[in-house]
């Protein structure tokens, strides 16, 4: 299993543990994490699921490819900062172990 904390922009940690291999994404609707709807269904099409990554964790996760799909939905996203990704694009593995995401306060 692989850990995972959101955290919200009032400071509450919602800590939840999900497969490897499944999504941020999945992880926040599975133990309904509030602020992430995800209403695409996981298809990089609603930006109902960004979250930015804690500064400690944005290299293992990675950055926003400049050029894609990605980054072009969170332009249209309230709240966007250098750590701004979609949940859905965040598949866990075990590197991943322990990671933290900001739910943006535009959110909820
Ligand atoms: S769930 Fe729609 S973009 Fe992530």
């Amino acid at each position: 299993m692989i850990k995972v904390t959101f955290v919200a922009h009032d400071g509450h940690r919602f800590p939840v543990e999900i497969g490897e291999g499944l999504t941020a994404r999945e992880a926040a609707l599975f133990n309904d994490v509030p602020g992430i709807d995800g209403d695409c269904g996981g298809q990089c099409a609603c930006a109902t699921c960004h979250v930015q990554v804690d500064p400690a964790w944005i290299d293992l996760v990675g950055h926003l490819a400049a050029d894609s799909m990605e980054a072009d939905l969170l332009q249209f996203a309230e709240g966007t900062t250098a750590e701004s990704r979609l949940a859905c694009q965040i598949r866990l593995d075990a590197g991943l172990d322990g990671l933290v995401l900001h739910v943006p306060e535009q959110q909820y």
